[in-house]
């Protein structure tokens, strides 16, 4: 994948590819940095097919996954059961507005492998914020530079440094979660 534009991602989707699962231990070790207590929404950002999306359905939240390639969506939509707490919908994260979610308040926000696609990551980080109910909690999944996946694909890389000091100037804190080839940048948004 050169780079994020539409066409790319809907051709790549077009051909039957995809991408890494998340394991099971990885999402459980990201799900210890949630509040329990909230109640159980998540907004999966840059969904792609529902891979995380349909699991953290499958673990009790209500799911709204967003994406712009509509050859995704259709298979995220193709692999739902029919369920009004698991929704897509089709949205430029560029662009998009907290007005245009089902919801305004989410527990979980979730953004894996999408983060080095963002171009205005200032503003994504402040949609993201925005959309967290107090004690939530935004999940950035990433592979870094200088790890062993940016030997081979640089471009799907950031900056280890810079996402921390942009997630920490938005919301005030972040902790890293090793994931193996990739890190879990987590932030709260303050109750
Ligand atoms: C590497 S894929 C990861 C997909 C999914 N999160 C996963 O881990 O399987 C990046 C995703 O971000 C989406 N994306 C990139 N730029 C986007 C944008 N501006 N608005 C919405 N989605 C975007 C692409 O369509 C693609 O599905």
């Amino acid at each position: 994948m050169k780079n994020g534009s539409n066409q790319n991602w809907d051709s790549y989707y077009s051909e039957n590819r995809d991408f890494s699962l998340m394991t099971s231990q990885a999402l459980t070790k990201v799900l210890a940095h949630v509040d329990a207590r909230l109640e159980k929404i998540c907004l999966d950002l840059g969904c792609g097919t529902g891979q995380l999306t349909r699991e953290l359905f499958h673990r009790g939240y209500t799911c709204v996954g967003v994406d712009l390639a509509e050859s995704a969506l259709r298979t995220a939509k193709s692999l739902t059961v029919q369920a009004s707490s698991l929704t897509y919908i089709r949205g430029d994260l560029e662009t998009l507005q907290s007005t245009d979610l089902p919801r305004r308040q989410f527990s979980l926000i979730t953004c894996k492998l999408v983060i080095a696609f963002v171009k205005d990551k200032e503003r994504f980080l402040k949609l993201a914020h925005d959309s967290l109910a107090p004690g939530g909690t935004f999940a950035v999944v990433t592979p870094v530079f200088g790890s062993k996946i940016c030997e081979k694909k640089p471009g799907i890389c950031v900056s280890s440094e810079e996402i921390e000091k942009q997630l920490g100037d938005r919301f005030g804190n972040v902790t890293v979660e090793p994931l193996g080839d990739v890190e879990c940048f987590i932030s709260h948004r303050q109750s």
